[in-house]
């Protein structure tokens, strides 16, 4: 796995996306060959997005051949709430690129038959030949996408019962009342976002410092499932140093130490189009 530290938000946001451009740009997609992002929502990615949406409008990047699959969606929120995963993604995102509507792909969580709609969707991403890179974010109980504790690390795209944690983290965007939550979820599987052919996970602040260590100083465990990550050939976390509070000084070290050897942190931060 690679851990890359970057001093705060802002340059965690800078870095991850420069760094998510340049693979589009190198591998140049068409529209016979488009590239497939996989798409998280919550507050880590904001930055992410605000720095790509600058980036298309500087000229410097378009995401007309970009095909996206989301992460999740709450289930029985209507699409048009402000706090849906679509709501979110279009305010934050979509509708500030040059992406096609129908590249855009985000469960349906008020379809009436949510096992087939899960089932639709990993046909989708089959058909779309497998995501080329998964961006996510971690909850602070080390869950991706919603695959909350105990989630199977071999585990697809379906509906999840969402912790009590979760939920309370959630509240704040539903007026911190928790009865305003929706309880369930529909989520890509760890596995699905383990098939795809690079990972990049966002991860900041202070409450998210245990879920990072358990993440990377410890074993991998279905408690923590972000942790499947240790398992994949390309799988990376961009981080701030307040998130490493938490991190064996051993492991916050050499992480530190081989991003200035390879000079891979300034390297996309300070990368020109
Ligand atoms: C939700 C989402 C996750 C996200 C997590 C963290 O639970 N389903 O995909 O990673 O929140 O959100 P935030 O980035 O706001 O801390």
């Amino acid at each position: 796995m690679r851990v890359i530290i970057a001093k705060d938000y802002d340059d965690m946001s800078v870095w991850a996306a420069n760094y998510v451009a340049k693979r589009i740009k190198e591998f140049n997609p068409t529209e016979e060959h488009p590239f497939v992002l996989g798409c998280p929502t919550g507050s880590s990615p904001l930055g992410l997005y605000r720095h790509l949406i600058k980036l298309y409008q500087d000229g410097k990047i378009s995401f007309k051949n970009v095909v996206t699959f989301n992460m999740d969606e709450y289930v029985n929120l209507p699409e048009e709430h402000p706090e849906s995963y679509h709501s979110f993604m279009f305010n934050n995102f979509f509708n500030h690129i040059d992406i096609r509507r129908e590249n855009i792909h985000i469960l349906n969580g008020n379809a009436k038959d949510l096992k087939a709609e899960c089932e639709h969707y990993e046909e989708m991403i089959a058909a779309a030949g497998g995501v080329d890179l998964f961006m996510g974010g971690i909850g602070p109980d080390g869950h991706i996408a919603f695959n909350e504790p105990g989630s199977s690390l071999g585990s697809r795209t379906r509906i999840k019962t969402l912790t009590t944690n979760t939920i309370q983290a959630n509240s704040r965007f539903f007026n911190n009342d928790i009865n305003l939550v929706p309880k369930q979820a529909l989520t890509v599987g760890v596995q699905t976002v383990m098939d795809a052919r690079e990972v990049l996970i966002l991860c900041n602040g202070p409450h998210k410092a245990r879920a990072l260590h358990h993440a990377i100083d410890n074993g991998v465990n279905h408690m923590w499932t972000v942790s499947a990550l240790q398992m994949h050939p390309h799988g990376t976390i961009v981080c701030d140093e307040e998130a490493c509070v938490e991190l064996k000084m051993s492991t916050y070290q050499y992480f530190k130490d081989k991003q200035s050897i390879e000079g891979v942190l300034d390297r996309y931060l300070n990368l020109k189009f």
